[in-house]
């Protein structure tokens, strides 16, 4: 049993009814599944494979922010990827995860001092540096610490990739990355100082990236830069083309990622360097869902509402990217269908995880999942209205597995403090 399937009229994820990992951890829920995980890793590897030889594969580095449950990130590990991450946060969770240092790469416009710190001294792979001054900040500690820090520079390449203009990265106009000629300059004085290992360049143009000619055009620009490098004198062994993937929403066309692992065979490969890419999303964005109750069916003269038991905290990407995830009912699925608002109970019109959708008709108690939450969905979850942050359950090979407990209201306020000056 693979994925989510309706079993005798109850969905089910791996074989473990939805319905019961209601009753037994209630909801609001996020539920993954192990065996959609595996087959996204697989298919990824899989086009690579066919493209590439095997001695240049690419290193697959999961790119931790897009869910950085420690269990998701050593399933992944045991399938064999390595990972991407933003802050120091990630990763200890890396590292708790198993992952060996030299496994991880560093990501992000803004590393923090501590964050470098910590890499360096765990001996990570890379460092995928976005400017100038954190060049020369990482060289800095690196001197501190008695570290050399293996760099590559982020291009911008101008070229706007992603599925929302938040989730565009790789424009002029954007905060990532360098330009082409700072990435020169940036390497010459890179290779200048005595903590620091200037090894190649790296990309990320986007997130829910749909077209491969976004991806050619990125990539078309790597042999000239790679080129004058080397003309400069400088040694390049790295190039990391970054992640984007996309995954299915509504009915979106996938990318084809035979298309794509051919450019990257046709353009990168004849560069002769290590080939790292970033995949978050794709690895784990339709494994997921957020399974929620109906806590009330609200009719008003204009329109009719599920309110559900989950909510903007829960599941930001609706409010942030007015994102679209599809919502079925778990029984009941051959009932009429109605048309209703889903919405959450927090105080924010924008509390709505969709308008206008055709569902089937459901009451007060029936169990819904918002689909496709497998990725930026719990790790952009937060406390807002004081609701704790769900549990978190990875269902393998029929086992529901609880990876992450639900947070208690207790928990939030145990954290919090009253100062002397306030009089009781
Ligand atoms: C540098 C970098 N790499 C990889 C990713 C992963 O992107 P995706 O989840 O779309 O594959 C991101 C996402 O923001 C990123 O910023």
């Amino acid at each position: 049993m693979s994925g989510y399937e309706e079993i005798n009229g109850c969905l089910h994820v791996d074989g473990v009814s939805l319905k019961e990992i209601a009753q037994e951890h209630s909801t609001p829920t996020y539920v993954y599944s192990a065996s959609v995980i595996k087959n996204q890793y697989d298919a990824l590897k899989g086009a690579m494979e066919r493209a590439l030889p095997a001695d240049r594969q690419p290193k697959l580095c999961f790119a931790c922010k897009s869910n950085s449950n420690i269990a998701i990130l050593g399933y992944l590990r045991s399938l064999g990827s390595s990972l991407e991450i933003v802050s120091e946060g990630e990763l200890k969770r890396g590292l708790k995860a198993g992952f060996d240092a030299n496994q991880i790469v560093s990501t992000g416009v803004g590393k923090l001092d501590s964050e470098i710190a910590a890499c360096l001294t765990a001996g990570i792979h890379q460092f995928n540096v976005e400017s100038i001054p954190e060049l020369e900040n990482i060289n800095k500690i690196a001197k501190e610490l008695g570290k050399i820090a293996t760099v590559v520079f982020r291009l911008n390449p101008n070229v706007s990739g992603g599925g929302h203009h938040k989730t565009s990265t790789g424009r002029k106009r954007d905060k990532f990355g360098i330009s082409e000629d700072s990435l020169y300059k940036a390497y010459q004085l890179a290779s200048n100082m005595n903590n620091i290992e200037p090894l190649g360049m790296s990309m990320h143009i986007g997130s829910q990236v749909f077209t491969v000619e976004s991806f050619k055009a990125a990539f078309e620009k790597i042999p000239a830069i790679v080129g004058k490098l080397r003309d400069q004198g400088h040694k390049v062994t790295r190039l990391d083309i970054g992640g984007g993937f996309p995954i299915i929403y509504k009915d979106e066309k996938l990318l084809d990622l035979d298309n794509y692992a051919e450019w990257v065979r046709d353009i990168i490969l004849p560069l002769d360097t290590e080939i790292i890419m970033e995949p978050g999303r794709y690895l784990v964005g339709n494994a997921g869902v957020l399974l929620t109750k109906v806590a009330y069916v609200k009719e008003t003269s204009e329109r009719k509402f599920l309110v559900v038991d989950s909510a903007m905290n829960d599941l930001i990407r609706p409010t942030l990217y007015e994102a679209y995830h599809d919502i079925e009912a778990v029984e009941n699925r051959n009932a009429p269908k109605t048309i209703y608002d889903v919405v959450g109970p927090i105080c924010e019109t924008g509390d709505t995880f969709s308008t206008d959708r055709e569902l089937t008709e459901m009451k007060r108690g029936d169990l819904t999942i918002i689909k496709s939450a497998g990725a930026y969905g719990y790790c952009m979850a937060s406390n807002y209205n004081t609701r704790g942050l769900p549990p978190e359950i990875l269902v393998h090979e029929g086992k529901a597995h609880l990876i992450n407990p639900r947070q208690t209201v207790e928990e939030i306020l145990d954290k919090e403090v009253i100062p002397d000056f306030i009089k009781a």
